[in-house]
């Protein structure tokens, strides 16, 4: 069996962050979602993995490298454009052959990994498999509809929906997928659907069938789902001290500090993540908060939020809470007249001011 990883898209909802990078590599718990991906289907037993990409294929490729760091061997299959799911499993083809396959959308999270559902497709042998987990809103999903252990129909976002099943974004394809997607048409937005290739199976007599997962997983499409997915990830880290902790800071709870990391006269409350060479300096960082390598706190409180790599935050007498701070952005607080706000914001940013 080999994996397919979708990881081009647009990221259009994770502007402004998506604009110079990709959001496959957004990190939580200081680690790329990407990577979560790759792991958990090496996991499953899985080493061949096609990764499908777009415009930020060569930043992809220059983290992700060709996979050995992991155990797996990537190949790196370009998409011209996001047109769709379906069409990336179509210009996969070639890379899957004759194989079955796992494809897992680069931006998803599922805390208890893909093994048991990659178990599942070997024993019932299925022409389809998909993922599917219990949900409180179905209407914000794409929904699958059973009857005797048969999946019959996929509904996108239903008003009226048949079950509260909502697809995770990882399946499972014997070749008869590649008939589907290459018969298939444009969906109304312009993109061949996977819902659509899988609907298309159903009703040639193909037989897709359901594995329902309950532990945990995220889409992490929104600022506000890679919150919730770092606030899942750090929980479960394992407390580790590799820098400096200066005898006026306080770490309590779980706490991981990387080497070459300063906490000065701080009070850290975990859980929390602090990257390599990161300082925090007269500082309160609170729970649920990943901070990358090489930034600079001082003076400010924050929490249940995710910093990235280089970014300086100082002085700043509000605490900061839920946010997502890109790369190398400088927040400080100045003290010249007159008092007010200054911003440099990219294209679709959001400031929250009280
Ligand atoms: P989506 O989140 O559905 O799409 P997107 O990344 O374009 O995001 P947005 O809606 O915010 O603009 O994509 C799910 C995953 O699949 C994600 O990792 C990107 C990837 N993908 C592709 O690789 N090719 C595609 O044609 C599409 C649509 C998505």
């Amino acid at each position: 069996m080999k994996a397919l990883i979708l990881s081009g898209g647009t990221g259009s909802r994770l502007r402004p962050l998506t604009y110079t990078g990709a959001k496959q590599l957004i990190p939580v718990a200081n680690k790329p979602i990407l990577f979560y991906a790759i792991e958990a289907i090496r996991e499953a037993g899985i080493t061949e993995i096609g990764m499908i990409v777009g415009d930020t294929g060569a930043e992809i490729e220059r983290v992700v490298g060709d996979g050995q760091a992991f155990g797996v061997k990537i190949t790196y299959i370009p998409q011209e454009a996001p047109l769709g799911l379906a069409h990336a499993v179509k210009i996969a083809e070639s890379f899957i052959g004759a194989d079955d396959f796992l494809m897992f959308l680069g931006d998803n999270l599922v805390r208890d990994g893909v093994r048991a559902f990659s178990e599942q497709f070997q024993t019932s042998k299925p022409n389809g498999m998909i993922l599917l987990s219990r949900v409180p809103n179905p209407q914000r999903f794409g929904v699958a509809e059973i009857q005797g252990g048969q999946v019959t129909r996929l509904i996108e976002k239903p008003k009226v929906p048949p079950s509260d099943l909502a697809l995770v974004g990882v399946y499972l394809f014997d070749r008869s997928i590649f008939r589907a997607v290459n018969e298939i048409a444009p969906s109304a937005r312009g993109e061949l659907e996977i819902t659509d290739a899988i609907q298309h199976l159903i009703d040639h007599g193909y037989r897709v069938e359901a594995h329902i997962i309950d532990g945990w997983w995220k889409d992490t499409g929104k600022p506000e789902d890679m919150l919730e997915a770092n606030r899942m990830m750090v929980e479960n880290i394992m407390p580790s001290c590799d820098g400096t902790v200066d005898q006026h800071s306080q770490v309590i709870g779980r706490a991981c500090i990387a080497s070459g990391a300063v906490i000065e006269n701080s009070v850290i409350r975990g859980p929390v993540v602090i990257g390599a060479n990161a300082v925090i300096r007269n500082s309160y960082i609170g729970p649920f908060t990943s901070i990358s390598e090489g930034v600079r706190i001082e003076g400010s409180e924050l929490e249940n939020s995710i910093i990235l790599q280089d970014t300086v935050i100082e002085h700043i007498p509000t605490r900061i809470d839920s946010s997502l701070i890109g790369k190398n952005v400088h927040i400080s607080k100045v003290i010249e007249r007159p008092k007010a706000l200054t911003f440099v914001l990219g294209d679709n940013s959001r400031a929250e001011v009280q």
